[in-house]
């Protein structure tokens, strides 16, 4: 029987305080928390003054800490952690999202160097066991796609400002106060956080490390009461949806809003639920569902990851291991729907091929396939809405050119 592993966490924010909470709850873990590093000296706290540290030193070099949590906000800071954790032999827990994406194949190598265990499940739609499962159950190349809704902030707002009517600002300000949003909170509405994710869930899912930059993402913040009546007129509800295929020999992936029909099983993944859909060639479709934010929930994921760590689990990333290195490609058409207040200057020669449009209340809509590349610069404009079609009809371009060529 091996002993009990000894954490010294790093923040103890709304997923620090989850995870003291899971731990104390549950028995079976062989696993204590030592000494807890935070930054502000002022702010009360609901456990013993003990435990707290500000020298982040009293955790990395103590030789008793097995393992280093890692649950701050800041990427960098955490990044630094997490190299100087590995480096002096500690295995490592993370949720950190930004930090894991921006940096994952450098995370794979140290690993690799220092045969230290980086475990993340956590940062990749909150209490669902997905990257696991990616790693063990799916351990083939037989994944055709991944997708899902990866935000629980996003999900949980489209949901009260569909369903109640509520105001963005006012759902918005509600995911704030239920501690599901990031502290920048345009990191959740403007699609970041959900291409942070879907950056990590590739690497697990095709064995490819991509940059989270080259994901053309997509949020919901200009998505309009017009919008919300389009979707209610036709049985359809908006979410928030990552997605990534693969298609001849390449990866495709990007981030949206896209209208859903109500019998869709993602329409009713309501609230600060998550949900990813995978597909293999055999397997076919399956899906997990589960709450994608929240303290207990993502605490609940970091303390599997300890768990796991307690029988010396790792992530292989056999597929990565395995692979030639697909590349990663942006040169698609997708079917959208856009709306923007009328004089923006859009027009139906945007599109691959226009298939309608209208005008109405100072609005234009308009409709059709176009690049995906448009999708990126439509993002950037104020109030023009996209939002991808019920069906996306993905077509990649007959020859495309790679983002990047990845190593294998
Ligand atoms: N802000 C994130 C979300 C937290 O809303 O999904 C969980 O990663």
């Amino acid at each position: 029987m091996k002993k009990k592993l000894k954490l010294g966490l790093f923040g103890f924010g709304c997923v620090g305080q989850g995870l003291y909470h899971v731990l104390t709850e549950t028995h079976g873990v062989k696993a204590e928390i030592k000494k807890i590093c935070v930054k502000n000296k002022n702010k009360a706290r609901v456990i013993e003054a003990s435990y707290f540290t500000y020298e982040a030193a009293d955790i990395l070099n103590d030789p008793e800490i097995d393992v280093v949590v890692e649950l701050i906000d800041d990427a960098e800071a955490a990044f630094t952690i997490v190299k100087k954790a590995i480096e002096n032999g500690k295995h490592v827990v993370t949720a950190n999202k930004k930090m894991l994406a921006e940096n994952l194949q450098e995370i794979y190598q140290l690993q690799q160097t220092y045969n230290r265990s980086i475990l993340y499940e956590g940062a990749v739609c909150g209490s669902i066991p997905i990257l696991r499962n990616l790693e063990e159950y799916y351990d083939n190349d037989l994944i055709t796609s991944i997708e899902g809704i990866f935000n629980g902030s996003t999900n949980y707002i489209l949901t009260k400002v569909f369903e109640e009517k509520k105001s963005y600002l006012e759902a918005l300000k509600a995911a704030q106060d239920l501690g599901f949003a990031e502290s920048d909170p345009s990191l959740d509405v403007k699609g970041f956080d959900p291409k942070f994710k879907l950056t990590i869930a590739i690497a697990h899912t095709f064995g490819v490390f991509i940059r989270p930059e080259n994901i053309i993402h997509v949020g919901i913040q200009n998505i309009s009461a017009v919008d919300l009546k389009y979707a209610r007129e036709n049985n359809l509800t908006i979410k928030l949806v990552a997605r990534a295929y693969k298609i001849n020999g390449s990866i495709v992936g990007f981030v949206a809003p896209q209208y859903i029909p109500s019998d869709h099983i993602l329409a009713a993944v309501r609230n600060e639920y998550n949900a990813v859909l995978v597909e293999g060639a055999f397997a076919e479709k399956q899906v997990f569902i589960g709450k994608g934010a929240g303290s207990y929930p993502t605490g609940s994921a970091v303390l599997s990851d300890i768990s796991a760590l307690t029988f010396d689990y790792r992530y292989e990333y056999k597929k990565f291991t395995q692979d030639d290195g697909l590349p990663f490609c942006n040169e698609a058409t997708v079917d959208v729907l856009i709306s923007f207040p009328e004089g923006t200057l859009i027009s139906h020669r945007d599109f691959e091929t226009f298939k309608g449009g209208y005008q109405g209340k100072g609005y234009q809509y308009l409709q059709g396939s176009v690049q995906l590349q448009k999708l990126k610069e439509w993002a950037e404009w104020d109030e023009v809405s996209v939002i991808l079609a019920p069906q996306i009809n993905l077509t990649p371009a007959s020859q495309p050119a790679a983002v990047e060529r990845l190593s294998a």
